[in-house]
């Protein structure tokens, strides 16, 4: 046991290079071995982890060969070669990595990792939405179910939503379920925004009195808000986007210092590539997304565990509705 977690940490110690910034020795010590045999599992079942922007460094940096933000996952998805996805990520994600591959095994680390967002809406909301407002298209964040997703015309992400709600050349949009998102995004265009009430219980804990306190104790910073917080908040951010763009903005911008207003795992994963800015650090955690870690990757690869099934009925159109965005 002692000779192969040695082994394991010389044949990672490469990897433990890039993220020792953020990851102390002991806690590598532990990881080394799971992510040792992760990275073997992968060639051996002819594998690939693609990770969400919010995974732990260990996840994100260790065994991942795709990482980003849901647009990019959606859309590098349908390029895999691989027989297997492992989604580090959560439900939803999964869900759509399937619609997308529905030959390729899709396994989700842990089944119960959902998301408040979907959550907050079923498919027979959405039809009754449509009654409320007939004729009026439904645009539909990814952060839902197949089920909604099949009522829906088109789906959007917070890096695309303005542009799918201006492709659609109407006066008036269903957006759902994500309300803060809609309301942000009706701050950028003309067309009207219907929405629903749902809300991400990480970023609604945001507050514009939060970012007002940040500016008091720290002048210089500079203040990226996701576009699930609250409009007030985004409205005191110095930028709003999705979480690739937020990584994005820190890249080309090199802010001094800078606070992410989103999950804590960001400002550790961007941190690593920009060791030059200062992250201050308040920060919320994903209860879902932190299911997901190196010790269940694992058991997937080795199960084949779990595995993300759709509904055959409902499949085709909520297929269209995603592949409708990526067109785009
Ligand atoms: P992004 O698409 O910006 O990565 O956001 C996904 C998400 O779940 C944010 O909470
Ligand atoms: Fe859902 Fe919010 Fe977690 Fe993203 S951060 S997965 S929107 S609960």
């Amino acid at each position: 046991m002692a000779n192969l977690s040695s082994s394991a940490l010389a044949r990672t110690a490469p990897l433990y290079d890039r993220v020792k910034r953020v990851i102390p020795p002991p806690e590598w010590a532990v990881f080394a071995e799971d992510v040792d045999a992760i990275l073997a599992l992968k060639r051996e079942r002819n594998a690939v982890v693609l990770a969400h922007n919010y995974q732990t460094p260990e996840i994100f940096h260790g065994v991942a060969d795709i990482v980003g933000d849901s647009l990019l996952l959606a859309r590098e998805a349908t390029k895999v070669n691989a027989d297997i996805i492992v989604l580090a990520g959560v439900h939803f994600m999964a869900e759509t990595a399937k619609l997308l591959n529905p030959e390729k095994t899709v396994l989700i680390p842990d089944l119960a990792a959902g998301c408040s967002l979907a959550d907050s809406i079923t498919a027979q909301d959405v039809r009754l939405m449509r009654q409320r407002y007939p004729g009026v298209p439904v645009v539909t964040y990814v952060n839902t179910s197949v089920a909604v997703k099949a009522e829906s015309d088109i789906c959007c992400t917070s890096g695309n939503a303005l542009k799918v709600v201006e492709s659609l050349g109407v006066e008036r949009v269903i957006m759902l379920p994500d309300e803060y998102l809609a309301q942000n995004i009706a701050t950028q265009t003309d067309v009207k925004i219907i929405a629903w009430k749902g809300h991400c219980e990480v970023h609604e804990l945001f507050t514009a009195s939060d970012v007002r306190q940040l500016r008091e104790n720290h002048p210089d910073v500079t203040i990226l808000a996701h576009p699930e917080c609250p409009p007030e908040v985004v409205a005191e951010a110095d930028f709003s986007g999705s979480t690739a763009a937020m990584s994005e903005y820190v890249g080309k911008q090199r802010p001094p210092r800078v606070v992410l207003l989103t999950e804590c795992s960001m400002s550790d994963n961007v941190s690593v590539l920009h060791p030059e800015v200062e992250f201050i650090r308040p920060c919320n955690l994903c209860p879902h997304m932190k299911r997901i870690t190196l010790k269940n990757i694992r058991h997937a690869l080795e199960t084949g565990r779990d595995e993300v099934t759709i509904d055959p009925a409902i499949a085709a159109p909520a297929r269209r509705a995603v592949e409708r965005m990526l067109a785009l």
